[in-house]
């Protein structure tokens, strides 16, 4: 098996480590969800040798992450686990003192959206932070033409899925105990939406 690889990671993974390495500066442990290829969860343990990087995945990417992982052999990368953020309670052990996430808020559709947001105030330990990283709306309006096409690719594969719009994501997640902090924006029409749990 080869490492599957992801082009857009490639292409936004130093501007979110920049970012993060700001939000999890005082941080030991992330638990990261939908990861991938494992890409992000290299590139970040690399660059940020005080925290343990946690990858999380369904049961199909898990082989890939690994591949990822061995051949980058960091101390501070645990091998990813099985969790599919829509079977709560998740099966973790102790709590996080950081979670991440990258491109999976428009993958879905909400009901999963607010069980993986549900599942990080479980995982995270009070006043803690949450990232997600992605493509979003604002007042209802594509942030691009890339994101307008893109979130008609998103229906058409999964009509659940689809780009969603920060003020609803933060009022969901407001309700479940995350505390909407701002957003930071990022190549690509991509934003980075920062939570606390409350
Ligand atoms: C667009 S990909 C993003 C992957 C990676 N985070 C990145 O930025 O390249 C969306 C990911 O969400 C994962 N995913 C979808 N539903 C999930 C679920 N219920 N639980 C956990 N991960 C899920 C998929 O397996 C997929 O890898």
């Amino acid at each position: 098996m080869e490492k599957p690889l992801s082009q857009p990671c490639l292409r936004n993974q130093q501007a979110i480590c920049e970012a993060l390495r700001v939000h999890f500066a005082g941080v030991s442990r992330v638990l990261e969800l939908g990861s991938g290829t494992g890409q992000h969860a290299v590139y970040m343990a690399a660059r940020m040798p005080h925290l343990q990087w946690q990858p999380s995945e369904l049961a199909g990417a898990l082989a890939g992450i690994e591949l990822w992982r061995q051949e980058a052999g960091l101390d501070n990368l645990l091998p990813a686990f099985e969790l599919d953020v829509s079977r709560r309670p998740w099966p973790i052990e102790g709590t996080y003192s950081g979670a991440f996430t990258a491109n999976t808020l428009h993958y879905v559709g909400w009901s999963v959206v607010e069980a993986l947001l549900g599942g990080v105030v479980d995982a995270l330990e009070q006043g803690r932070c949450f990232c997600a990283y992605g493509p979003f709306n604002r007042e209802g309006r594509y942030t691009s033409a890339g994101n307008r096409d893109l979130d008609v690719w998103l229906r058409q594969r999964d009509p659940a899925s689809g780009i969603k719009d920060i003020a609803e994501i933060s009022d969901v997640a407001a309700g479940l105990g995350l505390r909407y902090l701002g957003e930071e924006t990022m190549p690509a029409n991509n934003l980075l939406l920062r939570f606390e749990r409350k």
